[in-house]
């Protein structure tokens, strides 16, 4: 087995991942290291799904490899996670399936996720953003090294996705872990993302996300966080000079 930097927590080389016939991931080669905040953006059916599942240990890869640090623990929330489960439970019971938990641990998750007047309130009678930060509180409560969300942006609004983004740099913060996410905002990403990769079947492309400050269409793209002051999102801008080969019609 590949042997790992000391500070990294998941690494693929050359890893491919196909569905019969079908290509779906081909040679990806990255790596997260300790928290880490590592954005992926593409476009729809580019395979991101699909990578953070072979990330997350629930499919497995075609060739190539995963290697996780020892014991390492992963809170996955998938894209579209929500109220499959048609039994009645409060937001209490569902956190406590997170392990035995203190009160005071899940009051301090809560508190972060605003959710806390939520508790006592029927899991399946939240509206969608309150689901999601019910799921994300799970998550965090299991303690996980690396979080992976697919899409947790999706049915959020403008503000939303960005109070979201702003939530996630806490989350970091507060509990240490790496975040990897899938945002289908192309323009959209944190700024303190350390790393943005462009997937469409192969990684296109990574690197940092620009400096807002520096960044003219700015203030025209982010009003609201322009007005605010505020500086933790940023714009990634994303140049193709090159053709997809796997793409219909290429160059997407
Ligand atoms: N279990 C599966 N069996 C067959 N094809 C799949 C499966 N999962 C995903 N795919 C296909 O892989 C491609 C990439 O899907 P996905 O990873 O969900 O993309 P994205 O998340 O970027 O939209 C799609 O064409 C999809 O139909
Ligand atoms: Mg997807």
């Amino acid at each position: 087995m590949k042997t790992m930097p000391k500070d990294t927590l998941i690494a693929v080389e050359n890893m491919g991942k196909r569905f019969g016939e079908k290509v779906v991931l081909k040679d990806i080669s990255f790596s997260i290291a300790k928290g880490e905040i590592v954005t992926i953006l593409g476009p729809n059916g580019a395979g991101k799904s699909t990578l953070l599942k072979v990330l997350a240990g629930v499919v497995p890869p075609s060739v190539g490899e995963v290697v996780r640090a020892e014991g390492l623990k992963i809170g996955y929330l998938s894209q579209g996670s929500g109220r499959n489960d048609a039994v009645p439970m409060t937001v209490k019971r569902l956190l406590l399936l997170s392990g035995n938990k203190s009160e005071s641990d899940m009051q301090k998750a809560l508190k972060l996720l605003k959710i806390e007047g939520l508790i006592n309130e029927d899991f399946h009678t939240l509206s969608g953003g309150q689901v999601q930060r019910a799921l994300l509180c799970r998550c965090i409560l299991r303690g996980p090294d690396l979080l992976i969300l697919d899409e947790p942006t999706l049915n959020l609004d403008f503000e939303g996705r960005i109070d979201f983004y702003r939530l996630l740099a806490r989350i970091k913060k507060i509990y240490g872990c790496a975040i990897l996410i899938v945002s289908h905002d192309l323009h959209l990403v944190m700024s303190k993302s350390d790393k943005v990769l462009c997937l469409n079947h192969h990684i296109c492309c990574q690197g940092k996300p620009e400096s807002i400050q520096k960044h003219p269409s700015y203030a025209k793209l982010f009003p609201y966080a322009a007005a605010k002051g505020e500086q933790d999102v940023g714009v990634y801008m994303h140049h193709h000079n090159h053709k997809h080969p796997l793409c219909e019609g290429g160059g997407k």
